[in-house]
């Protein structure tokens, strides 16, 4: 488009502002109608054309919201709101695969851009979206996807495009996070720790999403994506949840001057054949040292490491409907601005195509506790038998306590299914009594 042509689009929109219509209107879209509403001014002059919330589409008009709007803006039907064709920026804050892809896939086709919340459609197909935004020159953007109000997906979609990011190690499950902490810091049990979560409405009635580890699988794989300029889907990512961890695991890891949390683990290996990447969500032990371990209750963090920055950390609240509409109103503004200058942010990378490390070749080390017989010959055996699957021990911790003994191992690197092996062999030692405890052990030195 010619210059010329491009300022009378860009006037003609500052003069009837920008249209915005919104999917859903939940805990996150009544947070995003409020300050649409209360900071109209602001964004006024902050984009030199007014936002106006021209329509929202609810399953259900008659429903009590947490936000007072006029009646004639709700609509139960979401396919015509998008398609209207006059509509500048379509918010999606419905979730779930279906519908929001189609009504996304619509109002692109429409020629509106679109601002998301939702993770595990962008996980499981970020590309699709993407394809589609750029075939319509439109943008799609989706900071509040991971860790809510947190900036993470625009530092590592652009302030760090000239870097080369390593390593991304997050909290980014609050509720998991909570339950965790409260174990640390209560001595309580798995089940006590989620019920208090639950009735604290931190956890949902039912936790599966969040305590097995599915909520965190699909933000590491956006965070992936965007870390390693790779697609990476929630298939691509090792999901074990926090439902195993016990009292007991949370115990060793105090002795060993750790803390466990749910870590979302994203990380590139240089190969001879190429980078690959591994990405992984599960219990890890950190040393209390390390800046995730101060994570508490249920706030988010993300950890990046990259060649030139170094080390970086991102903190804040990780949900709810006020941080969650933040990001999705920075996200707002920004393509609101593209929209008036007629141009598009930035899209979807992925021209490095690392391949996906399986979980078995990953590299990772373990902290294995276990009670044996202590009589002569089980320490050397139980070391034997770590040699015999390649395994280098770090420390070893032995406390004798009568006829028995609690042996506590710290691995070095190893690849995961030489560990994951070593452990089995141990289970069915003769003169070990149990494996009260198998964690993986993160962010300390080797
Ligand atoms: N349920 C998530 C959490 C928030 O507990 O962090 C939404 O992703």
């Amino acid at each position: 488009m010619t210059l010329p042509g491009r300022r009378r689009i860009e006037n003609r929109m500052r003069e009837r502002g920008l249209r915005v219509v919104m999917l859903g209107c939940g805990n996150v879209g009544s947070e995003v109608a409020r300050l649409l509403w209360e900071q109209a001014d602001d964004y006024v002059a902050r984009l030199g054309a007014p936002l106006d919330l021209v329509g929202v589409a609810v399953r259900r008009i008659d429903r009590a919201r947490g936000v007072d709007l006029p009646t004639e803006l709700f609509t139960t039907d979401a396919h015509s709101l998008v398609t209207r064709g006059d509509v500048d920026v379509v918010i999606e804050v419905i979730g779930g695969i279906e519908p929001a892809r189609s009504l996304i896939l619509a109002a692109l086709e429409s020629g509106a851009s679109v601002v998301t919340a939702n993770k595990a459609l962008l996980a499981e197909d970020g590309a699709t979206l993407f394809e589609a935004a750029a075939k319509a020159g439109r943008d799609v953007y989706f900071e509040a996807a991971v860790a809510a109000a947190i900036p993470i997906i625009r530092p590592l979609r652009e302030s760090l495009a000239g870097d080369k990011v390593r390593r991304v190690l997050g909290i980014v499950n609050g509720t998991t996070n909570f339950i965790l902490d409260r174990m640390d810091t209560s001595g309580a049990g798995f089940e006590e720790a989620l019920a208090e979560a639950q009735s604290l409405g931190y956890a949902e009635a039912d936790p599966t999403a969040d305590v097995e580890g599915f909520d965190a699988a699909a933000k590491a794989a956006i965070l992936a994506s965007l870390a390693f300029h790779t697609r990476v889907t929630t298939a691509d990512v090792h999901r074990e949840g926090i439902t195993d961890v016990s009292a007991s695991d949370v115990v060793s890891a105090r002795q060993l001057g750790s803390v466990v949390k749910l870590l979302a683990i994203c990380e590139r290996e240089e190969g001879a054949s190429g980078d690959t990447v591994s990405v992984r969500v599960h219990p890890a032990m950190i040393p209390r040292s390390h800046p995730l371990a101060s994570v508490h209750e249920a706030y988010n963090a993300v950890f990046v490491e990259s060649e030139a920055a170094g080390r970086l950390m991102f903190y804040g609240p990780g949900a709810g409907g006020a941080p969650t509409a933040s990001a999705v109103l920075g996200d707002v503004v920004t393509v609101a601005r593209n929209r008036l200058r007629e141009v598009t942010g930035v899209g979807e990378s992925t021209y490095a195509q690392c391949a996906i490390s399986p979980m078995g070749d990953t590299i990772t080390r373990y902290h294995v506790a276990l009670d044996v017989d202590d009589k002569p010959g089980v320490l050397a055996a139980v070391a034997q038998l770590f040699a015999e699957h390649g395994v280098s021990i770090q420390t070893v911790r032995q406390e004798g306590r009568g006829d028995d003994a609690q042996l506590v191992v710290v691995t070095h690197s190893a690849p995961d299914a030489a560990l994951g092996a070593t452990v089995e062999a141990l289970r069915s030692m003769g003169s070990v009594r149990g494996v009260t405890s198998v964690m993986r052990v993160e962010g300390g030195a080797e």
